[in-house]
């Protein structure tokens, strides 16, 4: 069969590659002509190739190895590097996922050489222009020739903006795929629960990475200390797999991990579903994290002042607590027995149906016919 259509892949951070997983593995499917550049922003292999192997995804074609740079450095290599490949394999479409520099380097690279891109994860906004995800998402639904919006609210953001309607397509977010593909394998594979020696619902799982909370030692102490009051308040283990940016912070500024904080290194896809799924408690400052709580029905405390998927918090499952070590106790004293069912209420899941990287896939083959 000819293909009409070529269709490059980017991705860069471990989100993406769990999020494009669903896609890639349709791709496959429907033996299309494709290809995965992988950017390389991250590299280390719990981030990287530990999420490729569980998710049992094909090499990507390429891997730039750009790694860990200054931002404008970053940007500026992964764009050139990006367009060169693109010359090299003329593809007519680019498809790229969120709100990372991998992202915007990607769309500006394809725009560059009038290649039509396609944003997953378009339209989600915390009007907080502070973030650089916030911009990168601004700029790529600004400049992208489709835009794939995974929930109602979503889709909401991107008409007030006034975005061309015949540029949007309400596809949900290949989350759901991917938790829907994953979650079973997960409970057969995953021995996580015996090996760090827990009971499901006996202990919290902690997250937190963002650049606006553990690069300043001031906020990252005050996560620290609230996580050691929600210990002193529940007595029951916070297990926190660990970011590398995160673990760099704590040794620069030689903030200790207090009593009942047990930190390890990050944990793979599988592993960290069955974590997340067996938690009393979620604390974390991830968007990923939000999101699968949400679909797995565990209750979550955002240490964030603000988030771009507040249909967690319009549900009940989500509370935003910022980084203030009482307003965090509190927000989890909320939670902590907070009983979740909104499946009994005719709850309809605002994230999808699982369908997300079949309907992506169906518009881009459309649009190229
Ligand atoms: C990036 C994204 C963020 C996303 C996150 C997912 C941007 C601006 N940020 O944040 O939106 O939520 O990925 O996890 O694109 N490091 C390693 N090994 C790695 C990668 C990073 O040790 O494989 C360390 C390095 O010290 C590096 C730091 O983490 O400087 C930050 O990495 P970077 O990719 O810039 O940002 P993330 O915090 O990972
Ligand atoms: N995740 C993982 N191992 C971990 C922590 C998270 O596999 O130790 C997964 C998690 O299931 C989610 C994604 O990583 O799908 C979230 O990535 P991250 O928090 O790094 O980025 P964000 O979603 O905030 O951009």
């Amino acid at each position: 069969m000819r293909f009409l259509m070529k269709l490059a892949i980017i991705l860069g951070t471990r989100p993406e590659i769990i999020k494009m997983a669903p896609i890639i593995r349709e791709c496959e499917k429907r033996k299309m002509d494709y290809f995965v550049l992988h950017t390389g922003q991250h590299y280390s292999k719990e981030l990287d190739e530990q999420i490729f192997l569980d998710l049992e995804l094909p090499k990507p074609k390429y891997n730039l190895g750009v790694g860990s740079q200054p931002y404008r450095k970053q940007v500026g290599i992964m764009t050139r590097e990006i367009e060169k490949i693109f010359e090299k394999e003329l593809p007519n479409l680019v498809l790229v996922q969120g709100d990372t520099i991998s992202v915007l380097a990607g769309a500006l690279a394809a725009k560059k050489l009038n290649i039509k891109v396609g944003h997953h994860e378009a339209g989600l906004r915390s009007h907080d222009t502070s973030m650089l995800e916030e911009v990168n998402r601004v700029i790529v639904d600004h400049i992208s020739d489709f835009l794939f919006t995974p929930t109602p609210d979503a889709l909401k953001n991107l008409h007030q903006e006034g975005k061309e309607p015949s540029r949007i397509f309400f596809t949900g977010n290949t989350i759901v795929d991917a938790l829907n593909q994953n979650i079973e394998i997960a409970r057969n594979k995953s021995k996580i629960l015996e090996k760090l020696g827990l009971r499901s619902k006996s202990y919290i799982l902690v997250t937190a990475h963002r650049a606006e909370n553990v690069d300043k030692p001031e906020k990252l102490k005050d996560i620290i200390n609230g996580l050691s009051l929600i210990y002193k308040e529940f007595a029951i283990p916070l297990v926190f797999p660990i970011h590398p940016r995160t673990l760099a912070r704590m040794k620069e500024n030689n903030i200790e991990s207090p009593k009942g904080l047990f930190l390890l290194e990050p944990v793979g896809f599988l592993d960290f579903l069955i974590l997340e799924q067996n938690a009393k408690l979620v604390i974390t400052d991830s968007g990923g994290v939000q999101e699968e709580c949400f679909v797995l029905k565990v209750p979550c405390v955002t240490i964030r002042e603000n988030t771009e998927r507040p249909e967690t918090i319009e549900y009940g499952m989500n509370i935003l607590a910022g980084t203030n070590p009482d307003k965090m106790l509190l927000a989890a004293k909320e939670m902590f027995s907070k009983s979740i069912n909104p499946g009994s209420n005719g709850w309809e899941n605002p994230f999808g149906d699982g369908k997300a990287a079949e309907r992506i896939l169906d518009i881009l083959m459309e649009k190229t016919k």
